[in-house]
């Protein structure tokens, strides 16, 4: 797996925390700027556009173009808008993390300075507000807050950076008639555009699994993967009884590879509790399913089948298959990123998301 993407998980998760608090019919633009000050491979700039959870645009200062990562186009004025955004949020943000750098005394190592800015349709396809955040080395020290309706800008500032009046009323005038009505725009062109990636539907497949220990204990996981979108609701029941929620691990939601996602939730199980021979249930429900989907596993005498079975394809599938998709995907990407670099950008998309960034103050 290259790089850009082992971030651009890391940043997905900073992402689906920052967007779980959002209710489903809401849809948010989102850029994610990244500055890295010191000695590392990867571009010392970078920034995401996300709908949602959906990668739409990636641009680096090692390239300096912005490139669409979905099946769209950029034009040529777009193109250069979309550019020349990012580039001067990279002189901005290099800025900002050199100054703090200094202002922290840090004289060697590796920095970060990571922004995120999103914009927010809400499920009346009213438009919300904006929010900004800024960290540096993983520490809040800006926030922002730009209410459409009462056009008032809130800030919040725990770095020495001083806003005075004139600033403020600065910025506001920039969120209001530049920021917002940009971000909105692009917002509602990439929903109108992208509306089969965002709309679509993609099932889960759930299992039970038991893992039984040495010490005649066992784990019972419920496991449903490959879904979209990403909510879920993933119940474990013993004897048709959800399970109390303290005595179950696990829960958190993880993006897999593909746009996809996964969660498990798990039970340890005492010898005492395995020989009451409980039947577990794992309930998902989901967006994709019509019906809530039971996945059974009697505590029947013999070993449970289908756990076997299962377990038989997972080997031959993280064996066999995985290894020949992940050769096609690498490959499919090498070919991709082959093109992509010679095409002239002339050619480009629509959705451009341009975004957001207090430019200079
Ligand atoms: C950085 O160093 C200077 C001088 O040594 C000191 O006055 C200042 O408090 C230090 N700043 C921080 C954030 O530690
Ligand atoms: C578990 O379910 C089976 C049939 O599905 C039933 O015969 C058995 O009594 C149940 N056991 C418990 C402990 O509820
Ligand atoms: C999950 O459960 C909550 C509460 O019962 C419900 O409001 C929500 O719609 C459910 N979500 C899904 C994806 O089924």
């Amino acid at each position: 797996m290259d790089r850009n993407m082992n971030r651009f998980y890391i940043l997905l998760n900073i992402l689906t925390f920052a967007a779980a608090a959002v209710n489903t019919g809401s849809h948010s633009l989102c850029s994610v700027a990244t500055f890295v000050v010191g000695e590392t491979p990867f571009p010392e700039f970078t920034v995401l556009m996300m709908l949602d959870d959906i990668l739409v645009t990636y641009y680096d200062s090692v390239v300096e173009k912005t490139v669409m990562k979905v099946d769209l186009q950029l034009n040529e004025e777009n193109q250069k808008f979309a550019d020349m955004i990012f580039g001067a949020l990279h002189v901005e943000m290099r800025d900002r993390a050199n100054f703090l750098k200094r202002h922290f005394n840090y004289t060697n190592g590796v920095q970060t300075e990571q922004r995120i800015e999103c914009c927010e349709l809400l499920s009346n396809n009213k438009p919300g507000g904006m929010k900004m955040f800024d960290a540096f080395n993983g520490l809040n020290g800006m926030e922002r807050d730009y209410n459409v309706h009462r056009h008032a800008l809130h800030t919040e500032t725990k770095w020495p950076i001083v806003f005075d009046t004139v600033k403020l009323e600065y910025n506001k005038k920039l969120y209001a008639y530049f920021l917002h009505p940009v971000c909105i725009e692009a917002l509602e062109r990439a929903l109108k555009e992208l509306k089969n990636h965002i709309f679509r539907k993609v099932k889960p497949r759930v299992r039970l699994l038991m893992k039984p220990y040495d010490s005649g204990g066992a784990r019972v996981s419920c496991l449903a993967t490959g879904f979209y979108p990403r909510h879920i609701n993933l119940t474990l029941l013993r004897n048709g009884q959800p399970v109390s929620e303290h005595l179950v691990s696990g829960g958190e939601l993880l993006p897999n590879g593909d746009g996809t996602y996964q969660m498990r939730k798990s039970l340890e199980i005492s010898a005492e509790e395995l020989q009451q021979k409980h039947n577990y249930t794992c309930t998902a429900t989901h967006l994709s399913l019509d019906n809530k989907l039971d996945i059974h596993w009697d505590y029947d005498p013999g070993p449970p089948i289908a756990v076997i079975a299962s377990t038989v394809l997972l080997v031959i599938l993280v064996c066999v298959i995985a290894p020949i998709a992940g050769f096609i995907v690498w490959k499919k990407r090498r070919v991709v990123s082959r093109t992509s670099s010679q095409s002239d950008y002339s050619a480009a998309s629509t959705t451009e998301e341009k975004e957001l960034e207090d430019l200079k103050n």
